[in-house]
């Protein structure tokens, strides 16, 4: 499945035909404005060339800003970047997709995408407000549109040329099983919550078998304390091998066959999560038989993100 042994350099095809995606991938959920500049920045020269962005993160024109300065001073062309973006749910209604997608597409400064993600299977009310709320505090959900509307909308986005790719995030396999079933253009990738205590093997084999690239986000956990990069066992490999928990948890994701995106946000992180090297498989095979099971993010159940700054209004 990988073009390269060198997980630094492996870059998964897309099934649709069109582009690689290099596995390591760089998240811009970051609530800051100039911390998004400087983080993408440093990314960028630490190595990463996928950047994973969304409309509801708030921050598209600085990650936009960062990445068309940092390709010009390190003389990086556009195809040599992979640039995610994604629809939220309160743009799920057809005529509201392609806007959505323009806007986004302004806000990056770019003019295609390589990627464009339904962000949840979950539609809100149609409109301006990200985060629509009745007088109770509960969500308004919109049901007079189904996830197969807006897919169908995605794959206009595709046939036009306006971006290579289209996926889903925050989506289980039974929503995921129809959904491949009756697309035109199947899925090309899927982003969903997967670390040791998430492992998602059926969804991910389910992936494998249909050509679908499995993208893990918290692949460190959310950075949450205590967590994934203080359990015992992962510790003890980093002390074995050299490298530090975070890098360990980082090459486990890339060797079960997954890309994954992962948030450092100074440039000493950003240079230690890019150097990554493969695991021995008796490191593999003790990381897949650790126990614990535990789901960080609520979003796959409600399209409401546990992974939303603050300042974002969540
Ligand atoms: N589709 C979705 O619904 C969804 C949901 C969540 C996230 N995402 C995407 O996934 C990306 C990744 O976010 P994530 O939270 O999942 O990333 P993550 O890399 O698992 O966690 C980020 C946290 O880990 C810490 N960290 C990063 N590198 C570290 C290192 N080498 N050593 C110790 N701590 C380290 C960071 O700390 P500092 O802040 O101190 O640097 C931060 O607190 C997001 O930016 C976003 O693009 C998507």
């Amino acid at each position: 499945m990988f073009e390269s042994s060198d997980p630094r350099m492996t870059r998964i095809p897309l099934n649709h035909g069109v582009g690689h995606m290099p596995v390591l991938g760089f998240g811009t959920l970051i609530p800051d404005a100039a911390v998004t500049i400087t983080a993408t920045r440093d990314a960028l020269e630490a190595g990463f060339r996928h950047f994973d962005c969304a409309e509801r993160y708030g921050n598209e024109r600085e990650v936009g800003r960062a990445l068309q300065a940092g390709s010009a001073a390190g003389e990086i062309a556009r195809e040599d970047i992979f640039v995610t973006t994604k629809l939220w749910n309160s743009n799920h209604r057809p005529e509201r997709v392609e806007p959505a997608f323009e806007a986004s597409l302004e806000r990056l400064g770019l003019n295609y995408l390589d990627l464009y993600l339904i962000h949840t299977p979950f539609a809100f009310q149609p409109g301006d407000d990200q985060d629509p709320r009745d007088e109770n505090g509960d969500v308004l959900y919109d049901h007079d549109v189904t996830l197969l509307d807006t897919w169908k909308a995605m794959e206009n986005l595709v046939d036009h040329g306006e971006c290579r790719a289209i996926g889903l995030s925050d989506i289980t396999l039974d929503t995921l099983k129809p959904l491949y079933e009756s697309a035109r253009i199947k899925p090309a990738v899927v982003e969903v919550e997967s670390h040791p205590y998430l492992p998602e093997t059926e969804l991910l084999g389910f992936c494998k078998e249909k050509g679908i690239v499995f993208l893990a986000f918290a692949p460190l956990g959310h950075g949450m304390k205590p967590g994934l990069m203080e359990d015992p066992v992962i510790s003890a490999i980093a002390t074995r091998v050299g490298k530090t928990p975070a890098q360990v948890l980082l090459a486990w994701a890339v060797q079960r066959g997954t890309a994954l995106l992962t948030t450092p946000k100074s440039a000493a992180r950003a240079k230690e999560n890019f150097d990554i090297s493969p695991l021995p498989e008796d490191a593999l095979g003790e990381i897949n038989r650790i126990q614990t099971r535990q789901r960080l993010n609520p979003v796959v159940n409600t399209g409401v993100g546990g992974f939303l700054p603050k300042a974002a209004g969540a």
